[in-house]
This record gives C-alpha cells, structure tokens and sequence, in this order.
C-alpha cells in the first residue's frame, strides 16, 4: 500500500509517500520560518495563506520524486490536529478532496503520534510497549505506548512547552524565532558552574512538567547580569555570559527531561525510551539520555534529526498503520485545534 502524508499543522508545508514495500520512498517540505520571524511567533493566517500556495505544487514535486504515478496512491494520512485550524483545514480539504477523486481513503492522523512513531521509521525501531517523550513547540508529555493508537498519558507540562520555554528563553538571549536550536549552539560555549537554574518540579512526585518558571528565572538573571536586548549585548564578556545563561537554561530543562523519564520507566518497568518532536533534536539531551538508559540497560530510540521537528514522513507512516490495520474515516474534513491524544483508538 503507498500512502500519501500531509501534514500542514503550523507552519510547515510536508508531503510524504511511504510505500508497504520500499518504506519511505520520498518526502518533501516548505519552511514557513522566514515569514514569521519577523514577526517573533507564528502568525496564523500568513502559515494558512502559505499553505495554500504551496500545498500542490509540493505533492506533485513529491510524486515527480518518488518516480511514481499519482494512481498508485492507495490512501491519504493528513494532520487533523492538534495545530492552528486554519492552517489544519488546508491539509485536511485537500487531502479529502484528492480521496475523493481518487476514490482511495483517508485518514485523519493526531500530530502527536504522528512525533510519537517517527523513531519506527529508522533501523533499528523500537518495539511495542515503550515510554514515549514528546518534547515539542507545543507539547511535553510522557506517554506509555502500548502499541498503534493505544495511548496512556503519564504526565504532561502544567505551563510551557519545552520547546516554548527554549523559545522565549532564546528570545531573552537575542536569538531569533525559533531559537531553540540557536540556544543550543550558544549553550555550547557557556560555563556549566556559573548559574545554576532549578529543576522544576523534580523534588515531589509525579510525571508533571512546569517550565514557565524556568523563562522566568532566565529573565531574572538577564537583567540582573545588565543584558538589556538588544541595545546592550556587545562585548566580549557579555558574549560569555549570554552562553552561561543558555548553557544552564538547557542543562535545567534536560536534567528534569531526565529525571522524569527515568521514573517514568521504572514506574511502567518498561526498558525502551522513545523521544520525539522538535526538542528531541537537541544534542545534549540526546546523548545524555543515551548514556542515562545504557546505565538502566535500557535504549534510547530518536527520528533522524530532520524527522525530529514537523516533516510529512511521520504523517505518512502513521497513515500507513492505521490505513493497513483497517481504519476507514468517513467523508468528514477533520481540523481540531485541541485534540486529547488518549481519544485515540486502536484501528
Ligand atoms: O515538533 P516541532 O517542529 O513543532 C511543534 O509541533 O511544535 O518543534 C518545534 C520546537 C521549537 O520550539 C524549537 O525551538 C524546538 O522544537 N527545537 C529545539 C531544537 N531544535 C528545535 N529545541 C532545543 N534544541 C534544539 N536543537
Ligand atoms: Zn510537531
């Protein structure tokens, strides 16, 4: 069965085909970023405009690449949320409307298991049950993974996402939109011993997240170290100092990653770890979790760094599951700002 991903749930425009047979044979995908930079944040009806724009010309470049003809396609995955719902009605119409005229299914995917299965598409995958860490823009949440659509949330963030908590610290810091990346880069330089930042959370039990306080604390610092962006920021040991906030910023954020998930599989008793979502291309919370499961005997399983963030391959894959084990969605188009992932069934 080749199946057909688009997943338009914020702002990036990604196709993907993934065949039974060849496993992913081509994906594409249209960055919105430089549009919205400017603007410091996502603006919902540039991304639902821009999608418009984009949306064919990129599934026919993905067709053209994956050397196929479009009546092989045999089913459609599209993100139906959670995102903003301009945005999700643009992939939802257009991959409804294409069903419809190809006479073939669709199926509406949850963003999040769409993040959730993107490490199944690398070799080698994890097996079912795992404790899945969703690390995102929007999301962080630890989720027991029984299997396809069986979905027990452990805990979630009560505030801030990590990746918004890593955004707004970035924006502090004078870094651009999203600055997640960039304060990892910056982190790179920074003094480990120079601040030390709380672990939210981690002194009481429970699987819960806060990161809201964690922004907090890095404004506090930033003004008291007299880093007023983006008039005072020149110098060499202002440089210094800014990579000193970035780097205890991250090193707070990963440690309580860390702990979180350990209890998380000593509560489950489970040895897999899967992580996933835009956080989850961090370097440093990549290799400490790889060294933190070692000592559990346990395993750390990533997407490839570009399946990390929004990408069309996980919509596809997860499509194809659903489409595979049976599941036929009416003719509805479906766009849900909101989406609880536990709803999910199994198909
Ligand atoms: O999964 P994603 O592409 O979009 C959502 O579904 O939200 O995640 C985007 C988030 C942004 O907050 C971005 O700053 C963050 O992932 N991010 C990172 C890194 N790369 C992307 N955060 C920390 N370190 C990174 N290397
Ligand atoms: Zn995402």
């Amino acid at each position: 069965m080749l199946t057909l991903g688009i997943e338009t749930s914020c702002d990036e425009t990604a196709i993907a085909l993934y065949s039974e047979k060849q496993g992913l044979i081509a994906h594409s995908i249209h960055s919105q970023i430089d549009a919205h930079t400017q603007h410091g944040g996502v603006v919902p009806e540039l991304a639902s405009r821009d999608h418009i724009k984009k949306i064919l010309p990129l599934i026919q470049k993905t067709i053209h690449d994956a050397q196929i003809s479009a009546d092989e396609i045999r089913g459609i995955a599209y993100t139906a949320g959670p995102g903003l719902t301009g945005a999700l009605l643009v992939g939802a119409s257009i991959a409804r409307t294409l069903a419809w005229a190809w006479e073939i299914p669709a199926v509406a995917i949850h963003h999040m298991e769409g993040h959730l299965l993107a490490p199944l598409l690398e070799t080698p995958a994890p097996d079912f049950p795992f404790v899945g860490l969703l690390v995102s823009g929007g999301h962080t949440m630890l989720v027991e993974v029984k299997g396809i659509g069986d979905y027990t949330i452990l805990g979630e963030s009560l505030d801030d996402a990590a990746g918004e908590a890593f955004d707004k610290t970035a924006r502090l810091l004078g870094l651009g939109y999203p600055g997640g990346a960039a304060l990892s880069q910056l982190a790179e330089q920074g003094n480990p011993e120079r601040f030390v930042f709380p672990r939210p959370m981690t002194n009481r039990p429970g699987l819960d997240f806060s990161f809201s306080g964690l922004k907090t604390f890095a404004a506090n610092t930033v003004q008291n170290e007299g880093l007023h962006f983006p008039s005072n920021l020149s110098g060499a040991s202002k440089q210094q100092t800014r990579a000193d906030i970035a780097r205890a910023f991250e090193d707070a954020v990963v440690d309580t990653l860390i702990i979180k998930c350990r209890r998380a599989l000593q509560q489950t008793h489970l040895k897999q770890l899967v992580i996933a979502g835009g956080v989850s291309a961090n370097k440093t919370l990549r290799e400490k979790l790889k060294r933190t499961l070692e000592s559990l005997g346990g395993k750390v399983f990533y997407p490839r760094q570009e399946f990390c963030t929004d990408n069309g391959a996980m919509i596809a894959f997860a499509g194809y599951q659903r489409l595979r084990a049976g599941q036929c969605d009416d003719l509805s188009i479906k766009a849900r700002a909101r989406w609880n992932m536990e709803e999910l069934t199994v198909p």
